[in-house]
């Protein structure tokens, strides 16, 4: 028999039986163990436990996050009245994937990017969605939000901001969350010029559901003008990115399943190869098949003496062959137990969002603008 005496106080109540509880869920505590408590005051058990693993409540949010800036600030106010900000959990699941996550590591735990990563060296940045099937039987959904709000405000903004945020003063949720608005404020309301939409139609060539447009969905309104495909230019108006394009590509029923980030750098300075040097390029997989691959040029092998564009590739089907990578939701769903919200959107984040996107939705929904024909598939 084992008697854990515990006088009661405010280490009992903040260390001592935390610690026994996590000892007991871990099974380390032996079987007959007896745990008596003793005080000065008077107190039973009920007292005792009323005072001890008071639990927490976390509130787990899933997009959408309204449809605009107002509807997004309403809700936000509707559950900020019960909940504190540090137990709200906003979920963009793709904050939880392998290769988001890698973004700050690849940029921020090697010296090779950092000097590089600036309006100096980089010509252009652009982040890609696509998807091979159209909205699957969802269109009743997809249509009141589109394109825009299901995919660019919120995952490809995600992935935009950690490309271009500065180094946060360390890797604390907040210190994180804090550059990343720092970029949105940064970021000038997307214009009509600097958008493209498209709406797919029937591919007559292709094959089952490909021969279907979006508007043959019987779930979506007649006539609908919502955007299936969105390409759309930001700038970060700040010292590192002034004047760089930040071009986001997102469409449903294209011709293939990809999500990635293309860093393409400037061309070489003073080419003594006749033109022959390409621009290189870092390109980050998200899926499928995720890596992180640099083009490059190198002298062709032989006997040559000119440059032959090559990669430097990661990838991790190769590299890590046994390792399983968990999925979005079940590394969100983990960090929301250990009270972890770096992957989490916080409110200032999803109002900077809002900001820059609501101006052109409006203009689009008030003025009809009509998205241009794609075919299934392409
Ligand atoms: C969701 C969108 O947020 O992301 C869907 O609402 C989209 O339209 C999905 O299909 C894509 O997620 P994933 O993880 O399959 O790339």
């Amino acid at each position: 028999m084992f008697c854990f005496c515990v006088l009661q106080g405010d280490l009992a109540k903040k260390k001592i039986y935390p610690t026994l509880w996590w000892l007991y869920n871990d099974g380390l505590l032996p079987e007959d163990t007896y745990i008596v408590g003793f005080a000065r005051s008077k107190l039973n058990v009920q007292d005792i436990r009323k005072q001890s693993e008071s639990g927490w409540n976390r509130v787990i949010v899933e997009k959408p996050f309204g449809k605009d800036l107002e509807s997004s600030n309403k809700l936000s106010e509707h559950i900020s009245s019960l909940y504190q900000e540090n137990q709200i959990y906003r979920i963009d699941h793709y904050l939880g994937k392998e290769m988001v996550q890698n973004f700050m590591v690849l940029r921020f735990a090697n010296r090779i990017f950092g000097p590089l990563w600036n309006r100096d060296h980089i010509a252009s940045v652009v982040l890609t969605f696509k998807e091979p099937f159209g909205t699957q039987g969802r269109g009743g959904y997809f249509d009141e939000f589109g394109i825009i709000r299901d995919v660019m405000q919120n995952h490809l903004l995600q992935m935009m901001c950690l490309v271009a945020m500065e180094k946060p003063v360390s890797t604390s949720s907040d210190d994180v969350r804090d550059e990343k608005v720092k970029v949105l404020k940064c970021i000038p309301e997307l214009t009509l010029p600097n958008i493209v939409l498209g709406q797919y139609v029937g591919n007559p060539e292709g094959k089952g559901e490909e021969q279907k447009g979006y508007l043959d969905d019987p779930t979506v309104p007649k006539g609908s003008l919502t955007p299936t495909f969105a390409t759309a230019v930001l700038y970060v108006q700040n010292e590192r990115w002034d004047g760089v394009p930040f071009i986001m590509r997102c469409g449903k029923a294209l011709n293939e399943r990809k999500a990635e980030v293309r860093l393409q750098f400037r061309d070489v300075p003073g080419d003594i190869f006749q033109g022959q040097s390409k621009r290189n390029e870092l390109v980050i997989r998200v899926q499928p098949n995720e890596a992180v691959y640099t083009k490059m040029m190198t002298k062709k092998p032989g006997m040559f003496f000119n440059p032959e564009e090559s990669e430097l590739d990661l990838t991790y089907g190769n590299r890590y062959k046994d390792v399983k990578l968990p999925d979005a939701y079940e590394r969100l769903i983990l960090d929301v137990f250990c009270g972890s919200q770096m992957h989490f959107v916080r409110s200032d984040e999803l109002r900077e969002a809002w900001r820059i996107f609501t101006p052109i939705l409006h203009k689009l929904e008030q003025e009809k603008i009509k998205p241009l024909p794609y075919k299934y598939g392409r």
